[in-house]
């Protein structure tokens, strides 16, 4: 039988390459999709023949449409695995008092890539992968799992990074909503939200000054991408690393039996009328 084939965005680096090293050392064939030529090339070539680099910008549909279709063929038709991890924070603050007009005399918009890069990349994932997996029966797949970043911050908030933590959160929303209708199609779908972990993301000058007692080890991000790879009912699923514990969040609690049956039960409702318009595009 052919090796499980994943993919795992941002893994020349930190939280990726030790998700990449982890499933290879499971015997999986793992795809290093990173921007960085020079990180990602090295970490494929350090874990073997069962890695390959693409080199990927996760911010262009297009570059990442390429990945997914040349993982997919390398691993023989086959894809099992995808950890939508690489993240950026933010490159513009948007407390910034130095905006700039452009000719017309309108503010010129802020930097939102790691909007981009962190959310949006991800939700084109999700799309991407249930795309391939749903194809990968006849080569023994046909069973994914679909893991995405999100932060502590997802949860929280973190005032020097608002665009950042706004990503965060949306990629909780996206697993809450998207989790629990996937799995019907043995897809599972789940985020982890890191605390603090030593990685490239963070400066030097941080590291430096940062407190042991709180920083998280990698393991513990392994021992979630291990709770998620061994149980297939488990989706939809936030799941906080913090120290050496994992939290498994629930959403906040509903307001009142109205939301809860909005929430929970309206769905006929939205699925009839939606059952009439033959497609969302045009919205
Ligand atoms: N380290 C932490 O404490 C921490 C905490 C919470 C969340 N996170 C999240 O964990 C994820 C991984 O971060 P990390 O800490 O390992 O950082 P890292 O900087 O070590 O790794 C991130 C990797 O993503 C790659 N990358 C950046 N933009 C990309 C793009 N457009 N396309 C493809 N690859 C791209 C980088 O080249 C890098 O190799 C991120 O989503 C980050 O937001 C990290």
């Amino acid at each position: 039988m052919s090796k499980p084939v994943g993919i795992v965005t941002g893994a020349g680096s930190g939280i990726g390459l030790a998700v990449a090293t982890h499933l290879i050392s499971k015997g999986y064939k793992v795809v290093i999709a990173d921007l960085n030529p020079t990180t990602g090339a090295e970490a494929a070539k350090s874990l073997g023949p069962d890695a390959k680099f693409i080199q990927t910008d996760v911010a262009s549909y297009g570059s990442q449409a390429r990945l997914f279709k040349q993982a997919y063929e390398w691993g023989g038709n086959r894809l099992d695995f995808c950890h939508a991890n690489a993240g950026i924070d933010d490159r513009q603050y948007i407390y910034d008092d130095k905006e700039e007009l452009d000719e017309e005399g309108l503010v010129k918009p802020l930097n939102t890539k790691s909007m981009q890069v962190n959310l949006e990349a991800v939700i084109q994932g999700l799309w991407l992968f249930k795309y391939y997996v749903r194809r990968s029966k006849e080569s023994g797949g046909g069973k994914g799992k679909f893991v995405a970043t999100s932060s502590a911050a997802g949860l929280y908030y973190m005032t020097t990074n608002p665009q950042y933590t706004a990503s965060k959160y949306g990629v909780i929303g996206l697993v809450r909503s998207a989790g629990p209708v996937f799995v019907k199609e043995n897809i599972t779908v789940n985020c982890i939200c890191p605390g603090f972990i030593p990685t490239n993301l963070c400066p030097p000058q941080i590291l430096e000054v940062w407190p042991k007692e709180h920083i998280t080890p990698m393991k513990t991000a392994l021992d979630a991408i291990d709770a998620f790879l061994g149980d297939d009912s488990m989706t939809g699923q936030a799941v906080e690393l913090s120290l050496d514990k994992l939290y498994f969040r629930e959403m906040v609690p509903w307001a009142n039996a109205s939301q809860k049956w909005i929430g929970e039960e309206s769905l006929s409702i939205w699925d009839e009328a939606y059952s009439k318009v033959p497609t969302k595009t045009g919205y």
